[in-house]
């Protein structure tokens, strides 16, 4: 399979503290690949630094065979990699409708819709999250379950090809979390690449075919899932303090 992303050597600090040390990770396209570790080791700064959002002191990204490593946030954005946020980010005040269409037309910036086109286009999403009856609520009034939806909605707008999401299965209950596992496995059918920051073990065992696992922010491991949950080191560090 074709390689999406190339992660080479990336080194993040922030002060004193090494959030990512000397981090290699590919991605091929069409994988579902989910990133596992203790807190604060570094997983939301991975996501971080590849959409741009950090810039790393070492080390390299490519994208799709470009250099993004040094891009803004919007260009990398553009060139296809879509994310959520682990503390929900829509605008609070609008409506599920204008939060997802504001990541709609910044995604297509330099494209050609018509009005309708994208009103479609946005209409679209909100359905396949399953938002449809939330249009016109402002983003304030939403459940918990209904922000992360509107987060996922907002990423999905801007087209990605690879998709990184952050968390977002915390606060659903068993039902809300099957109905999630389905709606990433149809976005996977739909085209795209995903990697998904989890901590709950089953749905990373369900959901991802691969999975890497970071602690002190550094790669100590790298399997399919059922690999992992062997490996002495992954136990050690993270899931014997889940499972004792
Ligand atoms: N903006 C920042 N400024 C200073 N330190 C930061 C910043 N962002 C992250 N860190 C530090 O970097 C380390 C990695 O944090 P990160 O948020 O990536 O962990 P995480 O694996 O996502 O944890 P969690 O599972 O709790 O979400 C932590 O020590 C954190 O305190
Ligand atoms: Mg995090």
């Amino acid at each position: 399979m074709k390689t999406l992303l190339k992660i080479e050597n990336i080194t993040k600090r922030f002060g004193g503290i090494v959030a990512l040390k000397n981090v290699d990770l590919e991605i091929s396209q069409g994988e579902i690949v989910g990133l596992i570790g203790p807190n604060g080791s570094g997983k939301t700064t991975l996501i971080n630094v590849i959409s741009g959002v950090y810039k790393p002191e070492a080390g390299r990204i490519l994208f799709n065979g470009h250099d993004i490593t040094r891009k803004s946030p919007e260009d990398i954005c553009r060139l296809g990699v879509g994310r959520t946020f682990q503390i929900a980010q829509s605008f609070p005040s609008l409506t599920v409708r204008e939060n997802v269409k504001a990541g709609y037309i910044f995604g297509k910036v330099g494209k050609k819709d018509s009005s309708r086109e994208v009103e479609r286009g946005v209409d679209e999403i909100i359905e396949y999250v399953g938002l449809s009856g939330k249009s016109d609520t402002p983003a304030k009034d939403l459940t918990v379950v209904e922000l992360k939806r509107l987060e996922l909605a907002r990423a999905l707008a801007t087209r990605p090809a690879l998709l990184l999401l952050d968390e977002i299965f915390t606060g659903l209950n068993v039902a809300q979390i099957n109905e999630a596992i389905s709606l990433v496995r149809r976005i996977r059918e739909g085209g795209m690449t995903i990697m998904l920051i989890e901590h709950n073990m089953r749905i990373v065992m369900n959901l991802c075919e691969r999975v890497v696992v970071l602690h002190f922010g550094e790669k100590i491991a790298e399997g399919r899932p059922e690999e992992i949950t062997r490996m002495e080191a992954v136990v050690r560090a993270y899931l014997g303090e889940k499972y004792t």
